[in-house]
């Protein structure tokens, strides 16, 4: 990250301000703020105090069953390298509020360790309980993403970390100079800059200790990892169901791919985007896409990033980077080590449980979206089927979350007996319908 890149002004795109002020209709427990000079939607549920720095937040060892150590090696870039002292600073900064405008809002308010790195809620909230548009996702791994956010707009972890600093709805601070400022004030911390880095704390630094702190938490040990490591007693008969049918009649595998074609998968993502039409219904998203051409200029990072986490233009996925129809409401592919723990699910939460995910894909939604992926289709998948994909992703649960997760797949069982607001039996077991062809431009 250099200097023009990380002196990030209150530049705000006034195009993104003009959307959050309107047309506001996510969750119903939102009210407007209308005090400020822009308003923000704000949560009734109140962001909670910054979690505490425990066990469960510790740089994680390598020796895991699963872990990919040579992929984990070359991750690591090379004007960043990891050594312990730096990934203890990141980790510190990971959990101070001071890095926020108004020192209630650190990285780990929304990646809270004792919920594998998550928030539990559908969509963030920040500072002064301003609402974002899209789910906390799990840091977890995320060393491993190709590139960062939903929609891939940051390519590193370093440039990541600078960009919920100044969004006004995160952290708040006018300025990557601001945080640092903060930082900078503390004897402290001073001093361990001038430790690890050889100067004074910067923008550049800063986000690299963050960086490298995030590249320390490697996630696998799973009851999944185990069996591919041959214990083939560490998953049930219904998760060796799962694994078959997640690779044949479920087609998961065309997107949640391995790294390799070996059948020990390390991550369970293809590094892409794909539109699979999560919710695409509630948004129309081809004149919006014409509206964001004109309201944000290509490559601005700032404006892109508010775009994403303060505007309805937020359902645009990875077009508000590329400008190419085709990637009209496409997200990356997540991982999904850990899936079990990080409730709820897809880039704006909107499915509670994993059988509400299973629920989506067997009906084929959102067929009727021009831009859908043509991998998307019905599937009949039968009940018990989508139990048994549910045992399998709940087997790659790393042994820190084992309870956790037992008691999350309990939670969301039950709810799911009584609660599934995406089942479409009738499509599920129908015949593709024919897609509409995109609209020319
Ligand atoms: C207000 C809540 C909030 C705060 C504070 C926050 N994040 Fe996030 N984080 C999110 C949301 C929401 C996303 C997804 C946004 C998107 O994709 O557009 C995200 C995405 C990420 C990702 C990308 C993961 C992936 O799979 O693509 C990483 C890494 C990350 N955050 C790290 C951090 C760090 C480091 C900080 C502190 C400097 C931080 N976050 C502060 C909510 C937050
Ligand atoms: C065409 C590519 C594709 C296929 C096929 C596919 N997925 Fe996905 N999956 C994605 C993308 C892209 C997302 C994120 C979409 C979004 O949030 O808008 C996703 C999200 C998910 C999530 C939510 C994860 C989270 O952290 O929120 C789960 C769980 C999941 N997929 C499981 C599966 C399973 C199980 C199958 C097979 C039945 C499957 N996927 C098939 C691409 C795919």
């Amino acid at each position: 990250m250099n200097a023009t890149n990380v002196k990030l002004m209150f530049a705000v795109a006034s195009a993104a301000f003009a959307f959050a002020c309107g047309e506001r209709t996510r969750q119903s427990n939102e009210k407007q703020d209308t005090t400020g000079a822009a308003a923000f939607a704000v949560s009734s549920q109140p962001l909670g105090p910054i979690p505490a720095d425990d066990s469960l937040a510790r740089p994680k060892s390598l020796h895991q069953v699963g872990v990919p150590i040579a992929l984990t090696r070359s991750v690591v870039p090379k004007d960043n390298p990891q050594t312990p002292e730096k990934i203890a600073l990141g980790e510190k900064l990971f959990f101070d509020g001071r890095l926020s405008a108004n020192g209630t809002v650190a990285c780990a308010s929304c990646h809270q360790p004792r919920l594998a790195f998550t928030d539990g809620r559908q969509v963030a909230v920040g500072i002064d309980n301003r609402v974002g548009q899209r789910n906390s996702p799990t840091v977890l791994n995320a060393l491993y993403n190709q590139m960062q956010f939903w929609d891939g707009r940051a390519a590193t972890l370093e440039q990541q970390a600078g960009l919920p600093i100044v969004n006004p709805v995160e952290m708040g601070q006018p300025n990557l100079d601001s945080a640092v400022a903060r930082v900078a004030a503390i004897p402290e911390y001073r001093a361990t800059f001038i430790r690890v880095f050889a100067r004074q704390p910067n923008p550049t630094d800063l986000v690299r200790a963050i960086a490298s702190y995030e590249r320390s938490q490697v996630s696998f040990d799973s009851p999944f990892d185990r069996y591919m490591a041959g214990d083939s007693s560490a998953i049930s008969a219904s998760a060796k169901r799962g694994w078959v049918l997640f690779r044949t009649r479920g087609r998961c595998n065309l997107c949640h791919a391995f790294a390799d074609t070996t059948t020990r998968p390390a991550r369970f993502t293809d590094d892409t985007f794909h539109n699979i039409g999560v919710l695409i219904v509630r948004h129309n998203v081809v004149p919006l896409a014409r509206q964001a051409e004109q309201a944000i200029a290509k490559g601005d990072t700032i404006a892109i990033d508010q775009a994403a986490i303060l505007t309805p233009m937020s359902a645009l996925g990875r077009f508000l980077i590329t400008r190419a129809d085709s990637d009209i409401a496409s997200f990356k592919t997540p991982d999904l080590r850990n899936v079990m723990v990080t409730a709820p699910y897809f880039h704006d939460g909107s499915a509670a449980t994993l059988w509400d995910v299973m629920d989506h894909y067997n009906k084929g939604a959102g067929l009727r979206d021009p831009y859908l992926s043509t991998e998307i289709q019905p599937l009949a998948l039968h009940e018990r089927d989508i139990d048994d994909f549910v045992a399998l992703m709940a087997s790659l649960t790393s042994p820190s979350y084992r309870e956790l997760g037992a008691k999350e797949l309990a939670r969301q069982r039950q709810l799911s007996r009584t609660s599934r607001p995406q089942r479409d039996s009738a499509r599920a077991f129908g015949p593709k319908p024919v897609q509409p062809k995109p609209p020319s431009r």
